[in-house]
């Protein structure tokens, strides 16, 4: 089995009967779905909500049972994965373009179980450029507003146009090479008008699990 879906899988056994479960989205968030469209087969009773219109669409062909947001007050567990996760458990999440929707999910769970294979572990967060959703109005007034906090920025592109979240924004990747201070920055960059959201999730994260290439798993709570 492949070291992501060793973690996704382990997180899965987590979800019991009668829960609200977030889904998450990327590659790792995959195979959440899969065992957990398993599980249900199984006969596990849960209701779903997810991160992203991929993530639902998947969710909807595999018979997940999808709940509207409106008719729940709360989370009881979401399994996503991340981008990069540093030694306090602070995480770069946002390659898959779905950050705003994840953190939404995310700070409105009991628990947020984060699923990766030992290649996002990291000292200091940064090399993997931060995401910023951007309304696109005015985006080059935000994009200088980014800059002056000390990144290099690039618009994010797909198919030779800019790429188009979910929310019908777009995304500036941040090349801030090393983040010293993930909890101040997170702050200062929603402070920017236009900003919607970063992709830096600090005290957010109940579980990490990580799966290895020699197919272990570590749980770290
Ligand atoms: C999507 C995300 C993903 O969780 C993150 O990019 C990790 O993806 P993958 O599991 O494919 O490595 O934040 O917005």
């Amino acid at each position: 089995m492949n070291p992501k879906q060793l973690a996704a899988e382990k997180a899965v056994e987590f979800i019991e009967d009668g829960m609200v479960v977030g889904l998450g989205t990327g590659s790792t968030a995959y195979w959440a779905i899969h065992k957990i469209a398993q599980r249900i087969q199984e006969g596990l009773r849960i209701r779903a909500v997810a991160s992203s219109r991929d993530s639902e669409e998947l969710a909807n062909k595999l018979g997940i049972p999808m709940v509207p947001f409106s008719e729940i007050e709360v989370i009881d567990l979401t399994i996503d994965g991340a981008d990069e996760v540093d030694p306090h458990l602070n995480l770069i999440k946002g390659g898959g373009g779905a950050l705003v929707r994840e953190k939404i999910l995310a700070s409105n769970s009991k628990r947020f179980f984060v699923i990766v294979d030992e290649s996002k572990r990291v000292e200091h967060l940064g090399q993997f450029p931060l995401p910023v959703e951007i309304v696109p109005f005015a985006a080059n007034f935000t994009i200088n507003k980014l800059k002056e906090l000390g990144c290099n920025t690039r618009i994010r592109m797909s198919n030779d146009k800019e790429y188009i979240t979910d929310n019908g924004n777009i995304i500036v990747d941040c090349n801030f090479e090393k983040i010293v201070e993930p909890k101040e920055l997170n702050k200062q960059i929603n402070l920017i008008p236009g900003v919607v959201d970063n992709g830096l999730f600090t005290r957010l994260v109940s579980s990490l699990i990580i799966g290895y290439n020699d197919g272990k798993v570590m749980v770290i709570d």
